[in-house]
């Protein structure tokens, strides 16, 4: 008799066990910007790849333009368990490490060439893992490109934005570097930058050609000054909760999928800047104000010093790893 009920449990625990194991790991990648976009692009290469490469086995379900979580919210998000992948801007880390502050610095980088030959050193790959003690691990980095200012008059010398308000994401970086021009600026969520624009809540705000055009800010923003006065990068990031709660082939097939992906996102990102920048000069709701040598000097001159409040803090060997990378090493 206690063989027969043996048998009866094996069989329908047997019976029940494929549709436990068929259950696919989900894994749900919520991001702030439009397809259309370097990290809307990357996201959904590695949705592609990382489905192909582990059939049945993961589901990686990709939330664009803030449709999950905002910016301000996605990092606690990971750290519950309700996100498991995010590539937030590299300014969105400030309250996890001081190190990443360095790539707010104004002006700090020559061009993206000098950001990939930082991110891909030891200093940059080092701060991938810099907040595994705060969860969160990073498994590589994408590009955007270099920032514009836009506003609602034109800038062409630093006393222009002198007494405006513009929108900057949640970083004491962007904050001291508009204090330096005298101007206001205010720390608020990438979602709500086009209404803040449109009811002129805002006079303006600091962002790549990309994110300007995906987001319509040049149908509201009538002048765009070409300042290339900093970087929006991002790290995409997991939890090292779910990272290490994976098994070693699907975390090696992800990896894997992560990284032609970011190859994938980053090889794009300099075509859509152009493309993007063209769209808006095409369109003519905007005008693309070119700076003079003189007049670019100006900006550097009044933003620069925003370096020596933050340099301890994100230590000099990163900024010493910087100035190396711009001398192309
Ligand atoms: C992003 O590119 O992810 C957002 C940038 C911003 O907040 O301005």
């Amino acid at each position: 008799m206690k063989k027969k009920i043996f048998s009866a449990c094996f069989a329908a625990a047997v019976s029940f066990a494929p549709s436990l194991s068929a259950a696919p790991i989900e894994i749900k990648f919520s991001h702030v910007v439009a397809d259309d976009t370097p990290k809307g692009q990357m996201a959904l290469k590695f949705k592609e790849l990382a489905e192909e490469r582990l059939p049945g086995k993961v589901e990686v379900k990709v939330y664009p333009n803030s449709q999950l979580f905002t910016d301000n919210k996605v990092l606690e998000a990971m750290l519950l368990g309700d996100v498991q992948m995010a590539a937030p801007s590299l300014s969105k880390f400030e309250s996890y490490t001081p190190r990443l502050q360095i790539y707010d610095l104004p002006f700090l980088f020559r061009d993206m060439e000098a950001v990939e030959r930082f991110q891909q050193g030891p200093v940059g790959q080092g701060m991938l893992t810099s907040m595994a003690d705060k969860g969160l691990f990073g498994l590589g980095y994408l590009h955007n490109g270099l920032k514009q200012l836009s506003a609602s008059e034109p800038l062409r010398v630093p006393s222009d934005a002198a007494g405006k308000k513009f929108r900057i994401q949640a970083s004491d970086v962007l904050h001291a570097q508009f204090e330096a021009i005298d101007a206001v600026a205010l720390k608020k969520p990438f979602s709500e930058v086009f209404t803040l624009l449109q009811t002129r809540a805002i006079d303006g705000q600091e962002n790549t050609w990309s994110n300007i055009y995906s987001q319509n800010f040049y149908e509201v923003q009538p002048y765009i000054t070409e300042s290339n006065h900093g970087v929006i990068d991002y790290m995409v990031v997991t939890s090292t909760d779910f990272w290490d709660g994976l098994d070693d082939e699907v975390r090696l097939e992800l990896k894997k999928s992560l990284d032609e992906a970011l190859v994938y996102g980053n090889n794009l990102a300099e075509k859509i800047a152009e493309r993007d920048k063209q769209n808006i000069i095409d369109s003519k709701r905007s005008k693309v104000i070119e700076l003079s040598e003189e007049e670019r000097q100006q900006w550097v001159d009044a933003m620069k010093p925003v370096w020596n409040s933050f340099a301890d803090d994100i230590g000099h060997d990163a900024l010493e790893a910087a100035e190396l990378a711009n001398s192309n090493q």
